[in-house]
């Protein structure tokens, strides 16, 4: 078994597991030289090719246990037919949302469209550079992905003024995505993905009486689809106040925490396996503090089943030999 299949389902606690979210990405010189020729993001997610060699490109540098695929949450509105674009310094930019036109959309059309990403996939998981490690298909939870939607760019603090106002808009959005998140995992699933995570990056900014209606239940409804296909699940409700409701309520197998969260609070309020939780700055500042933090996670979680990642993502200024230190003083430790 896979030293994060071992955590999740044996509830292991010796030889903990690492992983980092956009272990991929920008950090790494050899990402942005295939980044500087390849101008449009969504293309570069759908080139089988391509984007197989980035999502290794980490496994060929650091003993990772687990490839993240190199694909994005914003796949699945472009898979609806709505524009995504990425612009430079300002983040994702959707185009206006047809409803008639989304609710049209049937399975095949859709698979159509992201038949690359499961092609990618594939060739991963194939690589002998994943051999006994794990393959994180992801999708974005149904509210992020409606915050996206709806927004149409990054909230940063705040949805937009009017966001709540058609109720008939948001549950028809709700229903599409279900279906549809379904069918990505199912693919992702069937062509080599061993783990799924589900990212709600904007969790916190809903109101503790919205988490019901927009987090949990939606939530739980891909949590129960991946259980079905036998497939472990992580969440990661970030910012969410409450980690420990959530995980009673969802119960994922597994809960990514975010930096605000103090580890030994959670360790006391959470009984499922824990993942990540280091301040993705700590990458950007020096190898002896490094390793303070990364031992205080370590200590923290010693009798808990845990898989070491970090808060959010890795930080695009992160100097590449600090991951190295950083998978290395968990691996020696
Ligand atoms: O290595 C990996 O983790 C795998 C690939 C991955 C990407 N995005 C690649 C990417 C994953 C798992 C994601 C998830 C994702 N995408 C999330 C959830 C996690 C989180 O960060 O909260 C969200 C909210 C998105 C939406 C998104 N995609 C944003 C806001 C941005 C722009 C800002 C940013 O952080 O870069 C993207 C673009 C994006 N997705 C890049 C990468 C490597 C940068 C693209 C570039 O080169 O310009």
């Amino acid at each position: 078994m896979t030293p994060i299949l071992n955590t999740l389902i044996n509830k292991e606690t010796n030889n903990t597991p690492i992983w980092l979210m956009r272990q991929a990405g920008r950090y790494l010189p050899e990402f942005r030289e295939i980044r500087k020729l390849n101008p449009n993001f969504i293309n570069l997610c759908l080139n089988k090719n391509l984007s197989s060699e980035i999502t290794l490109q980490p496994l060929k540098r650091f003993s990772l246990d687990a490839a993240i695929i190199f694909s994005d949450i914003l796949m699945v509105p472009y898979g609806l037919n709505q524009e995504v674009k990425f612009k430079k310094n300002f983040g994702p930019a959707l185009g206006i949302l047809n409803l008639i036109e989304m609710s049209q959309i049937d399975e095949i059309d859709f698979l159509e469209k992201l038949y690359p990403v499961y092609k990618s996939i594939k060739k991963v998981s194939n690589s002998s550079l994943t051999k006994n490690k794990d393959i994180i298909g992801f999708v974005g939870a149904p509210w992020t992905l409606l915050v996206y939607m709806i927004n149409k760019h990054s909230p940063k603090k705040k949805l937009v003024k009017d966001f709540f106002k058609d109720n008939f808009l948001i549950n028809r959005i709700l229903v599409i995505l279900e279906k549809f998140l379904k069918v990505h995992i199912e693919h992702q699933i069937k062509n080599g993905a061993t783990v799924i995570q589900i990212f709600d990056s904007w969790a916190g900014l809903l109101d503790k009486k919205d988490l019901p209606s927009y987090v949990y239940v939606p939530t739980l409804n891909l949590v129960n689809y991946i259980k079905s296909l036998n497939v472990p699940v992580i969440c990661f409700p970030k910012d969410i106040k409450d980690y420990k409701i959530f995980c009673e309520i969802v119960k994922p197998d597994a809960v990514n925490i975010d930096f605000h969260i103090d580890p030994s609070k959670i360790l006391k309020d959470v009984k499922i396996p824990i993942q990540g939780g280091l301040d993705p700055k700590i990458l950007l500042s020096d190898k002896e503090n490094l390793k303070k933090e990364t031992l205080k996670y370590l200590n923290i979680f010693k009798d808990h089943p845990y898989i070491f990642n970090l808060g959010h993502g890795v930080l695009p200024e992160t100097e590449p030999n600090m991951v190295e230190y950083l998978v290395k003083t968990v691996k020696d430790n």
